[in-house]
């Protein structure tokens, strides 16, 4: 498996997304924990989950799911409601997501978007968090420039370890100014929703891509992964529930794009020139 450097370690190139997942019935339960466990068995090392997917569903799936793995081997993110990101809050917050997710402790806990809450305030409780050892690191999620500047100016804020935001091929405003900045900084960063979520909806599908896929002998998805993992700053988690899906996820890895097939692609997706608004989904 390929991997990058991330949150300061060695990391597989993709994490596993779990967004809708634990949220069905027996049988697809099943074929979640399979999917997962059948990434973690293939050189995945990340799991990135939320206390908001399916309130508390999809990390008690991933609980049962990695309860007799090795937890040292594979990192684990969880994230808080910008509701809860007072210092009382965090803490109740976090020790939930634990007990939900069989460990006690998470590797990364983000800030899931931002609120009313003031900043400091809550770098103070994560940092609280750090020190009783229940986080290793705390990072943020949906943050766009001006909110990692004003983060970076407060006390600590610069222990922020990662920024996850939207990144896919036809959401690519992150590459302009965000994605530099984080370099610059030696912030890591997740580019979530590769494939526009589940259904596609956040994402157009050109003609170009589903043409270049065929010359590829690859699939669309392949084709959409593959692209954002052409670029090694970026982690990238996609989501599925079956098996057959994580194979073929864990094959994108290792696609590899000519600078013509990039230039084409370019000129259906264009590279953003400006900086724009911040897509969230
Ligand atoms: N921080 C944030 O605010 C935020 C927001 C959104 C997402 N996220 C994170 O990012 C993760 C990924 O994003 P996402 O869940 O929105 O969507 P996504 O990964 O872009 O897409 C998931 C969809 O793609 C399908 N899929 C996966 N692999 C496939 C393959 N090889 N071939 C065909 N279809 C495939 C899945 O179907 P199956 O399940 O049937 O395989 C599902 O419908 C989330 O799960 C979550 O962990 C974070």
């Amino acid at each position: 498996m390929k991997s990058i450097t991330f949150n300061q370690q060695k990391t597989s190139a993709i994490g596993i997304g779990t967004w809708h997942i634990g949220e069905g019935d027996a049988n697809k339960t099943e074929s979640e924990i399979k999917a997962l466990q059948y990434g973690l068995d293939n050189g995945i090392n990340l799991i990135d989950t939320a206390e908001m997917y399916g309130e508390g569903l999809s990390e008690t799936l991933i609980g049962n799911a990695i309860k007799d793995y090795d937890r040292s081997k594979f990192q684990l993110i969880s994230k808080f409601y910008p509701y809860h990101a007072t210092e009382k809050l965090i803490e109740k917050s976090l020790k939930a997501s634990l007990k939900r997710l069989q460990t006690d402790y998470l590797d990364l806990y983000l800030l899931h978007w931002r609120g009313q809450t003031p900043l400091a305030e809550t770098v103070n409780g994560l940092e609280k968090m750090v020190k009783a050892g229940l986080i290793k690191n705390w990072g943020v999620s949906n943050f766009d420039l001006n909110d990692l500047k004003e983060l970076d100016s407060i006390s600590h804020g610069s222990n922020c370890r990662i920024n996850e935001d939207l990144y896919n091929i036809s959401s690519r405003s992150i590459e302009y100014s965000i994605l530099p900045w984080q370099k610059e900084h030696q912030m890591s960063f997740v580019g979530y929703s590769p494939f526009g979520s589940d259904g596609g909806q956040y994402l157009k599908i050109k003609p170009v891509i589903k043409e270049m896929a065929q010359q590829k002998h690859i699939t669309v998805h392949q084709l959409l992964l593959a692209w954002v993992l052409r670029n090694h700053d970026v982690l990238s988690i996609p989501k599925t529930s079956s098996v057959e899906h994580m194979k073929s996820n864990l094959f994108a890895v290792d696609v590899e794009f000519s600078q013509s097939e990039l230039d084409l692609l370019d000129e259906s997706y264009p590279k953003p020139n400006e900086n724009s608004q911040l897509e969230i989904i």
